[in-house]
Order: C-alpha cells, then sequence, then structure tokens
C-alpha cells in the first residue's frame, strides 16, 4: 500500500514539474490527455490497479487517487488561467513548491563592542552627562600640547602614535573631545566622550585602533570626592551592586592628582584567580582632578573652575565581561564568534 502512496506522491511530483514547463495551450491539452485521457490516462491506469488491490485497502486508495485526480485538475485549470492572462509569479515555471515552509532569514545583532558601549553610554545618560564627539584625525595641540603633553614630554611615550605629518596625529585618546567642548562652552557641564582611538600597539589585548569612553565633568566646586562617587556608581552599574572599587595614585600629565581605578575581580569576585593575577582587583579606568594648566590652555580661570575627567577602553570592558582573552576577535568578523552575543 506504502508502494502505491509513493508511486501517487512521484506521480503529484512529475506532474506539478511538467506544469511549470508548459509554455502554451496545446502543452497544456497534452499535458491533460497524458493524465487525465480516459483510455489511457495516468490517474486511468492508476483506478485499474486499484483493483488488485487488497479489498480492505480499496476505500482509502480509491481517496488517495481521487485527491491525486482533483490536484491535477485544478493545476491544470489554474495554468490555463495564467497562460490565458499571460501572467505568471514564474514560480511555476522553475518548478518551486510555493506550498513549502519558507526559509526564515537569519537575524542579525548588535556587535559586542556595541552592546558594551550602549550600555556605557546610558549609564551616564541616566546621571544627566551629554554625549559628545570629534575628528578621529587631530591636530597635536588637540591631541596632546593643550593636555599637558607639550612637544617632547616624556609622557608622549605612553601613547605610540600614528603621525600623519609632524602636527598632524590619528588621536590616541578621546581627550581631544574634552578640549574642542571647553573651548566652546562655558562651564558647568557634563559630557562623556565615546570613540574610536588609534596607537601603535598590536597584540593580544592591545590592537592599533580601539574604542574609549571618556568624561569630563567642569563647574564650580568639583572636588576628587564627586569624582569617587560618580565612579562608584557608575562602576556599581556596569558590574554590579556588589562590585567595589579602589583608587591608586597614579600620574596622567592632563590631571593632577590622578588615579588608576581597579574593581574587584569581576571573574573570581576578589578571591584571585588567573584573570587577575591573584590579586583580587582589575584596572579598569584613568582617572583624576584636572589639571589646572589643561583650563589655563582652553582659556578658563583655574581659580574658580574645578572638575575631573576619566577615561577607559570598551574592548577592555567587553573581553572581561565576557571573558575574551584575543582583543582581535571582535575585528576578525567571524560568525561563530559574533552571534554568541545574541
Ligand atoms: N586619556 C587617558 C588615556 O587615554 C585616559 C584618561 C582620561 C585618564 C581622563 C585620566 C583622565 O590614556
Amino acid at each position: 500500500m506504502s508502494d502505491l502512496k509513493a508511486r501517487i506522491q512521484g506521480i503529484r511530483d512529475a506532474f506539478n514539474q511538467a506544469l511549470g514547463q508548459v509554455e502554451g495551450l496545446k502543452a497544456l491539452e497534452e499535458l491533460r490527455n497524458q493524465y487525465l485521457g480516459r483510455k489511457r490516462g495516468i490517474v486511468k491506469d492508476l483506478l485499474n490497479d486499484l483493483r488488485s488491490a487488497p479489498k480492505e485497502l480499496r476505500p482509502e486508495l480509491g481517496q488517495v487517487v481521487n485527491r491525486l485526480k482533483q490536484a491535477v485538475e485544478s493545476g491544470l485549470a489554474e495554468r490555463l488561467e495564467e497562460l490565458k492572462s499571460g501572467e505568471s509569479d514564474g514560480s511555476s515555471e522553475r518548478g518551486i513548491d510555493i506550498t513549502l515552509p519558507g526559509i526564515a532569514p537569519e537575524l542579525g545583532s548588535l556587535h559586542p563592542l556595541n552592546v558594551v558601549n550602549r550600555d556605557l553610554i546610558r549609564i551616564f545618560e541616566r546621571m544627566g552627562y551629554e554625549v559628545a564627539g570629534a575628528s578621529e584625525i587631530e591636530t597635536d595641540f588637540y591631541n596632546f600640547e593643550a593636555l599637558g603633553l607639550t612637544k617632547d614630554h616624556p609622557a608622549r611615550d605612553m601613547q605610540d602614535t600614528f603621525y600623519i605629518t609632524d602636527e598632524v596625529v590619528l588621536r590616541t585618546h578621546t581627550s581631544n573631545v574634552q578640549i574642542h567642548m571647553m573651548q566652546n562652552r562655558k562651564p558647568p557641564f557634563k559630557a562623556i566622550m565615546p570613540g574610536r582611538v588609534y596607537r601603535k600597539d598590536a597584540d593580544i589585548t592591545h590592537s592599533p585602533m580601539f574604542n574609549q569612553v571618556e568624561g569630563l565633568v567642569v563647574g564650580e566646586n568639583i572636588t576628587f570626592t564627586d569624582l569617587k562617587g560618580t565612579l562608584e556608581h557608575f562602576l556599581k552599574q556596569l558590574f554590579g551592586s556588589d562590585t567595589k572599587m579602589r583608587l591608586r595614585p597614579s600620574y596622567f600629565p592632563f590631571t593632577e592628582p590622578s588615579a588608576e581605578v581597579d574593581v574587584t575581580c569581576i571573574i573570581c569576585g576578589g578571591k584571585g584567580c588567573r584573570v587577575c593575577k591573584n590579586s583580587g582587583w582589575l584596572e579598569i579606568l584613568g582617572a583624576g582632578m584636572v589639571d589646572p594648566v589643561v583650563f589655563e590652555n582652553v582659556g578658563y580661570d583655574p581659580e574658580t573652575v574645578s572638575g575631573f575627567a576619566f577615561g577607559l577602553g570598551v574592548e577592555r570592558v567587553a573581553m572581561l565581561k565576557h571573558s575574551i582573552s584575543d582583543i582581535r576577535m571582535f575585528f576578525d568578523n567571524d560568525l561563530r564568534f559574533l552571534s554568541q552575543f545574541n
């Protein structure tokens, strides 16, 4: 019985294919004869063969053959209409079965760096920060000089640089945005500067292009306590409310005093592991009070204006959050990697 059913399915398929290839009324008529011809049609033959099937199966098989007959009839009628009106969506010509379920298009997803970037921006927007930007190609003045990194300052070595000319560089941090903002605005304001930055640096944790988010708050009576409270709130939002923070004295030419900011290791929770090199802490930010010399360079009065600034790397945050050990994974565009962040 299943033999006969398979045969019927084969006939159905063959008919559909032939129907799709029919290009004229004459060919359609020939097809009709071939399948529904009274004396020697394929359907007729099937009905004849039914007589040799076991009696108890006949009613069911009869139904199957009848359904085939109906399908052939309606297929022929439909094709006739198409041929008459000269219209066709093309699907039958190509032998496509439009009743098959479709192939769902694969959904894309945000790049893991964009996810982290958006998270960072959202946290600061909730604290009332505006988002600012500027060019990635910058003059020496905005990238270095105005920030206290005078020519030949040894601290320039901290940021290996792509020089376009002696005076034009690919920005090494988004601090250039801070200078543009302060030149164009009067305090008070608070802003974050997300963006791409460039350094002549490449290994499994450094990429010649990477993303930063820097922040700047300027006004009157802004103190180190404000900086500490802001960063603590930010890091708890980012890594969870159990996160602890510590400040270590550090040096940047554009902040004084300066600090390196650590959080409790998000992998081991502070117990000590390979990622935090058994210290329990991870370095995550650079920060400090804006150096008076920077205020002077942009025409602010350092006696009345004070402020703080901070900066962090987006890749580093994403690598820590997802335990990614090689920064190059972000830029290889390997779907096996990218689709894990759906
Ligand atoms: N601009 C610093 C860097 O890219 C980060 C930083 C910003 C540090 C603001 C302190 C204050 O290395």
